[in-house]
């Protein structure tokens, strides 16, 4: 493994004092949310983690694996800002245990790609126990990357319960509930341009 130096953008920039203007509430099923995070500064914050990569990985090639469903929307617009060569792939991670689910991942369906030394790049929507990500990792590590990094739209850091190294995080986030921008709740609100908060 190739050692970097620590990105510049982990932890994510202190959003307590930040002013929304045209505050919404909103019903996704049964339950009331709030405006959290605006379209504009979710974009910005989007902008600057696809400089801080550009600038990383100047005169490489990494592979962007964007986990589905939830971080469709932000791999979309995280690639479009990309000033250097990369590629990008989806995958889904099932966990099956018989036909429930257990929460331990077994599957990633639609990796092709052969990661033998890629610079891999995991895009994620939100990293909240860290479960998904501690234990999809290791079978990653196993096709032997150059290099292996994690860019995570929202980081609920005081949920966060299995060891994770994150390297590009958005915004860090408390331990509520959040839909839109990709994310869903019971399959409803992944459309909503701006991210919204269980009230
Ligand atoms: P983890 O394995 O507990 O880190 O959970 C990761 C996955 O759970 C994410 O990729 C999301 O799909 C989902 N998730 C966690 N928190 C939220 C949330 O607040 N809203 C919507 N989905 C969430
Ligand atoms: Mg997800």
């Amino acid at each position: 493994m190739e050692s970097f130096t620590q990105p510049q953008f982990a932890g994510g920039p202190g959003i307590e004092n930040l002013q929304i203007k045209n505050m919404a509430l909103i019903k996704v099923h049964d339950k009331s949310f709030e405006t959290y995070l605006p379209e504009e500064v979710i974009l910005k914050r989007v902008k600057e983690l696809a400089a801080a990569i550009s600038r990383d990985y100047q005169g490489k090639r990494p592979l962007f694996i964007a986990i589905l469903n939830g971080s469709f929307m932000f791999a979309s617009d995280l690639f479009k800002q990309l000033t250097i060569e990369s590629e990008l792939c989806f995958i889904k991670l099932a966990s099956y245990k018989g036909l429930k689910s257990s929460g331990n991942v077994v599957t990633a369906i639609g990796l092709e790609d052969d990661l033998f030394g890629k610079e891999v790049i995991i895009v994620e929507d939100i990293v909240d126990t860290g479960k998904t990500l501690h234990n999809f990792l290791p079978k990653l590590m196993h096709q032997q990357p150059a290099s292996l990094r994690i860019a995570a739209l929202l980081h609920k850091s005081e949920a966060t319960q299995f060891p994770l190294s994150l390297d590009y995080i958005g915004f860090e986030i408390p331990d509520k509930f959040v839909v839109g921008y990709g994310l869903d709740y019971d399959g409803l609100g992944r459309n909503l341009k701006e991210i919204y908060q269980l009230k």
